[in-house]
């Protein structure tokens, strides 16, 4: 069969594609794997019975049934949005009204609308994403309909400790080389986008590091997207002091998926009128309407401020004592091994980097998934870089810790046991 260039652009094998295959067979397979590999959150058990408690009072007050029998403007669930437009302004000093919130399934779809809106074709100008810390999301990499419109920066990697330890590493935003991109000097870039914990990584950009890219944004006239999948106010996994900023030319996606409800596909951009406008109107071609069911779930917890508290409480004590149990883990397997760590500030992930490895991570995936556990190679995460002469590109992986201390302990001993004799 013969597809159109834009068919075989989304048909092909991508990284993402690889991820949540990997992440589905493993969930639906009998046999034991160490899911060290995609994005799904933890199922933990305190939070999940508040929404199981929320979901048998939606059934039974005929919410649940309204909101999946009825479409919702392209917009999103209209009581949602205004519970939305209450909670932010609660909580920070916005002035948010409605036409600051457009919802949409899944903030995956949020980063396909928004990087194709701000880079592609300006009328014979290439305008691309400027990512201006490597690595990043894996998801953003094949999101534009036609070609691909990423540049990205080589982050500074700061060798530092970790709770008096040594061997870790933090990477820094190298705002030399960014300031004197020839793309961004020439009008060549259409926004700025970060990821707040990264994803891959768990480092937390600093408020300084943000102010500075605020400013950038401002200088050249382009918005600055803060994608909070696992950011403030929730899910709130990060273990840094931060501040969450908005202004007009800030736009910042928000999830529901990384508080545990990723199926429920509810992503929330809140951004200046003009930019929602063109998100419903994005919305209504290729959806018609997000769905509305999340967003009833959601709503009362956000009324009451019950997804703040269950962040605090639950969700990111949760992640910080699997990242800590992994860390400690990782130590034990590497203890006289040139094996560094992502300083953990953040989000599901340990990033670890293997210095000199002989083989590249892609064939260490290979063989760790040989023997039934998964991880992820870390050169999909090197989005708008040249990776064929970066080693630093093929040495590290990411590690999900949203996983029970089992599957830890056994694929953490596996990964130890397969790089051991790699660099033996
Ligand atoms: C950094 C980041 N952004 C966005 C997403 C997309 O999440 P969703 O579409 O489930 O909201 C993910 C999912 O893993 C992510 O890690």
């Amino acid at each position: 069969m013969q597809f159109s260039t834009f068919g075989q652009k989304f048909t092909r094998q991508s990284g993402i594609l690889q991820l949540m295959d990997d992440l589905g067979q493993a969930l639906a397979s009998d046999k034991p794997v160490n899911m060290l590999g995609g994005g799904n959150p933890a199922m933990i058990p305190a939070v999940n019975e508040v929404y199981q408690a929320t979901l048998e009072q939606l059934v039974a007050d005929g919410t649940a049934l309204n909101s999946v029998a009825n479409y919702s403007t392209p917009q999103g669930d209209k009581a949602f949005v205004d519970s939305l437009v209450d909670f932010f302004n609660r909580h920070y000093d916005w002035g948010l009204t409605a036409d600051n919130i457009a919802l949409t399934n899944g903030s995956q779809n949020a980063f396909f609308y928004l990087f194709n809106l701000f880079s592609g074709d300006f009328g014979g100008t290439d305008k691309k994403i400027l990512l201006p810390l490597a690595p990043e999301y894996i998801g953003y990499a094949d999101a534009h309909v036609d070609g691909t419109h990423f540049v990205a920066v080589e982050p500074i990697i700061d060798e530092c400790t970790h709770d008096g330890q040594a061997g870790f590493f933090k990477y820094r935003v190298d705002f030399e080389r960014l300031k004197n991109l020839p793309t961004l000097q020439n009008g060549q870039i259409g926004a700025i986008c970060v990821s707040r914990p990264t994803n891959p990584t768990g480092n937390v950009l600093t408020d300084d590091e943000m102010d500075k890219l605020s400013a950038i944004a401002q200088a050249h006239d382009i918005p600055l997207i803060i994608d909070n999948a696992y950011g403030m106010p929730f899910p709130n996994i990060i273990y840094t002091d931060t501040t969450l900023n908005f202004d007009d030319n800030t736009i910042l996606c928000f999830s529901l998926s990384k508080v545990g409800l990723p199926s429920v596909r509810t992503g929330i951009i809140v951004a200046n009128p003009a930019v929602i406008k063109a998100v419903l109107a994005m919305n209504a071609i290729i959806n018609l309407a997000p769905t509305r069911f999340g967003a009833s779930l959601a709503k009362p917890l956000f009324d009451n401020d019950e997804i703040i508290r269950l962040s605090q409480t639950a969700i990111l004590p949760f992640y910080q004592r699997q990242s800590k149990l992994a860390v400690r883990l990782l130590k034990e397997q590497f203890a006289n091994l040139p094996v560094y760590i992502h300083k953990p500030e953040g989000a599901m992930f340990l990033w670890v980097w293997f210095k000199d490895l002989p083989i590249t991570s892609q064939e260490l995936y290979e063989r760790l998934k040989e023997q039934g556990t998964l991880i992820i190679p870390s050169r999909h995460f090197f989005v708008g870089i040249d990776t064929t002469q970066y080693c630093h590109a093929h040495e590290c992986i990411r590690l999900s810790v949203a996983q029970s201390d089992e599957v830890l302990t056994a694929g953490i001993a596996m990964i130890g046991e397969v790089v051991r004799s790699v660099y033996e």
